[in-house]
């Protein structure tokens, strides 16, 4: 059974994607043991809560250093011993040894067909105000490993979504959500469970 940990920092439909796709036998021999947020506001720690998962929150507000939150952050990681550490909509940067210390073990969504419109400043609805703003016909998500650069691990799954006229930043990222995110994430997942990844 595959020890999994999901980082988050807001809403989490995608982790509730994640929690769902478990449940209903989508994604097999993975359990979601933790769910951590840096924003002690974030819902996907209610989200946890209501599935019984222990849900934690390390803010970088609690601590006196960025290196003293990195730390306070892997220990959370470490204590519960996962095999795969999930960011859905984590929007801290991943300490380097927590990359390290995981490596090919942390993936990420990223709401966009990667490389487009992601790295530095590219996160949640200003992915899809570029995409708008450029005027792409196509867009998407990518799940990818996470490294030490931003957005620039290898990439494990995509999936395009097309863009409509009319659509305003929140309907493009809502539809990108439904079509790609909420599949990818927990397909990504099951693989990795079930040994599909190479
Ligand atoms: C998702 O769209 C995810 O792809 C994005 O944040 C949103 C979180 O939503 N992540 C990034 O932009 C990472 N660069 P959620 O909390 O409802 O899952």
């Amino acid at each position: 059974m595959l020890k999994v940990g999901v980082l988050v920092s807001g809403g989490g439909t995608n982790l509730q994607a994640i929690l769902d796709a478990i449940d209903e036998g989508r994604v097999t021999n993975a359990a979601v043991e933790v769910v951590i947020s840096n924003n002690p506001g974030a819902f996907a720690l209610k989200r946890a809560g209501n599935h019984k998962i222990p849900a934690v929150c390390v803010s970088p507000k609690s601590f006196e250093s960025r290196e003293a939150f990195n730390q306070a952050l892997l220990e959370t990681v470490d204590s519960y011993g996962l095999d795969l550490i999930v960011l859905a909509g984590f929007l801290v940067k991943v300490p380097e040894m927590m990359i390290e210390k995981y490596r090919n073990r942390i993936i990420n969504i990223h709401p966009s067909l990667i490389p487009s419109f992601c790295g530095v400043g590219y996160y949640g609805l200003k992915v899809h105000e570029a995409a708008l703003k450029r005027g792409v016909k196509l867009t998407g998500a990518t799940v990818h490993f996470v490294d030490e650069g931003m957005d620039s691990g290898p990439i494990l799954l995509q999936k395009a979504v097309e863009v409509l006229p009319g659509d305003t930043p929140e309907i493009l990222q809502r539809r990108v959500m439904e079509e790609a995110e909420w599949q990818l994430l927990p397909q990504a997942i099951d693989m990795i469970a079930n040994g599909r990844v190479s």
